[in-house]
């Protein structure tokens, strides 16, 4: 069956903040979609709660300078139609579907695809919204953690509202090592493709409405991606996940309903995972083995979660304290970032990898019409006609593993153990081993900046509880 628009998905009526340095971490009211793309204004489903806040219009003000690319695409939309109140573009169908019971050829041992009309919203919790953590699954995976010698250090929940809001906790921020207030990151967290002028290339918030036109392109130029998925949204978009599954990309966990994590208690942390896991296990025969927090925020706590349901966190490539490979297209949609503002980030990461010795990871989405419009008129266009060229690949290729060490059932379980395998098989040695990692400064180009200046975490005097004790 080819999708038809109706099938789909998603149009998110709101605009939030997508820049974790800037502590932005409103809460997310994301809003399930009118029932067809054609009746915008129709929207009655969806998530209670908060009003989504009013975006402002991009400032007109002082406006962007223009850059240079070294190529576009001929059929790119033009710029200035890239804006927040756009008009619905044209969507392009999925070139084919796949039938239950087929096998995709980059991973020739992965199991049968199960049927994609199998997914209904009507089997997992509602839509965007936390799933509750009393229900018969998520008692399994909390006691699966528990089970699973990993154990999770005892520290607090970040407050909601990012690093003004937590001022107190950052002095101590060896014992926590929270991504979101300067860039803390363990060596268990992949961070950037390992060789030189290698682009991890990477799309979060989908499946959506515009996927399958990036996916389109990306076919057009024989391009690979990592998919970030948000679980509930697989849901109204199984074929399109299983779409990226049979045609070679690869497909990763970004959470049930898109919260800050670490604001997260250890329960409701492993609800947004294992739904997740879950609802992609149950549209693609395959269990992703990572993830990406949103916003990126990601401490010591989450990291233990998440290393004890086997999801190793992928983020994207940080130059200093301020400065990350974030394009920030998430916010053309909701008008607080212009396009040719998110072509300028772009350049300035062109700039900056050609001085890194390391490849790169940057983050953009697949979730709005104008971040595909973007990606596919002009970031992916430029980037392909780089010199010298880069390999552009998912991240679990780009760390020179092959893609079927991105899945559970598909993993070389001899080259790669499972990290929660590993926890178990010398019980008590994660934590000391992720305690005694150096908080490491970010990869690339100035990693003798003041991120590194952090030094090396020597102690560890955070309380260490098991999640049994919870
Ligand atoms: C965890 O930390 C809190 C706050 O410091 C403390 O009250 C609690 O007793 C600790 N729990 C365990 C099991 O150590
Ligand atoms: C690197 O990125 C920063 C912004 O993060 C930018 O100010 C700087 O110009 C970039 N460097 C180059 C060489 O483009
Ligand atoms: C690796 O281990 C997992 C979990 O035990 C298992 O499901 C999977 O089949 C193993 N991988 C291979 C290729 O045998
Ligand atoms: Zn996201």
């Amino acid at each position: 069956m080819k999708l038809t628009a109706s099938t789909l998905v998603f149009v998110p009526l709101f605009a939030v903040a997508h820049n974790p340095l800037l502590a932005r971490h409103a809460k997310v009211a994301r809003q399930a979609p009118p029932a067809s793309p054609s009746q915008p204004g129709s929207a009655t489903l969806g998530a209670p709660g908060p009003t989504p806040p009013v975006a402002s219009p991009a400032t007109t003000s002082t406006p962007e300078p223009s850059v240079t690319l070294l190529a576009t695409n001929p059929t790119a939309v033009p710029l200035t139609q890239i804006v927040s109140n756009a008009p619905t573009s044209v969507t392009i169908p999925l070139p084919t579907t796949f039938t239950a019971g087929s096998v995709p050829s980059s991973l020739p041992n992965a199991p049968p695809l199960p049927d994609a009309k199998s997914i209904v919203l009507a089997n997992y919790p509602p839509p965007d919204q936390r799933p509750p953590t009393d229900s018969p699954e998520v008692k399994q995976w909390i006691a699966e953690v528990a089970n699973s010698g990993v154990q999770i250090p005892n520290i607090s929940a970040t407050k909601e509202g990012g690093c003004p809001a937590n001022t107190d906790i950052l002095a101590d921020d060896a014992n926590r090592c929270w991504w979101t207030c300067g860039g803390c990151t363990r060596s268990s967290d992949i961070t950037s493709c390992p060789d030189k002028m290698t682009w991890g290339l990477t799309y979060d918030d989908g499946p959506a409405f515009y996927t399958p036109n990036l996916l389109n392109y990306l076919d057009e130029k024989n391009l690979k991606a990592t998919f970030f998925a948000v679980g509930s949204r697989i849901a109204y978009a199984a074929q399109t996940l299983q779409y990226m599954h049979m045609t070679g990309h690869e497909i990763s966990v970004h959470t049930w309903a898109h919260p800050p994590l670490t604001t997260l208690t250890n329960e409701q942390i492993i609800a947004e995972l294992g739904w997740t896991k879950k609802i992609i296990k149950d549209a693609l025969g395959v269990t992703p083995l990572t993830f990406r927090p949103p916003y990126g925020d990601i401490d010591d706590r989450v990291r233990a979660i998440a290393k004890a349901m086997n999801l190793t966190p992928v983020m994207w490539t940080r130059i200093g304290p301020y400065a990350t490979f974030d394009t920030d297209d998430f916010n053309i949609h909701g008008g607080l970032a212009s396009s040719q503002k998110v072509l300028n980030n772009w350049k300035d990461i062109m700039g900056n990898v050609s001085s890194m010795n390391t490849g790169f990871i940057v983050l953009e989405h697949d979730l709005f019409q104008q971040s595909v419009e973007v990606a596919t008129g002009y970031i992916l266009p430029d980037a392909l006609a780089h010199q010298p060229p880069f390999k552009i690949e998912p991240v679990t290729v780009c760390l020179n593993k092959p893609l079927g060490d991105a899945y559970l059932e598909t993993n070389d379980n001899k080259t790669n153990p499972l990290p929660a395998t590993a926890a178990k098989g010398s019980p008590g040695s994660a934590q000391a081993t992720k305690a005694s990692d150096a908080v490491k400064g970010s990869n690339g180009a100035s990693s003798g900046t003041s991120l590194s200046a952090r030094g090396v975490v020597t102690s560890i005097a955070t309380v260490i509880l098991t999640l049994s004790a919870l």
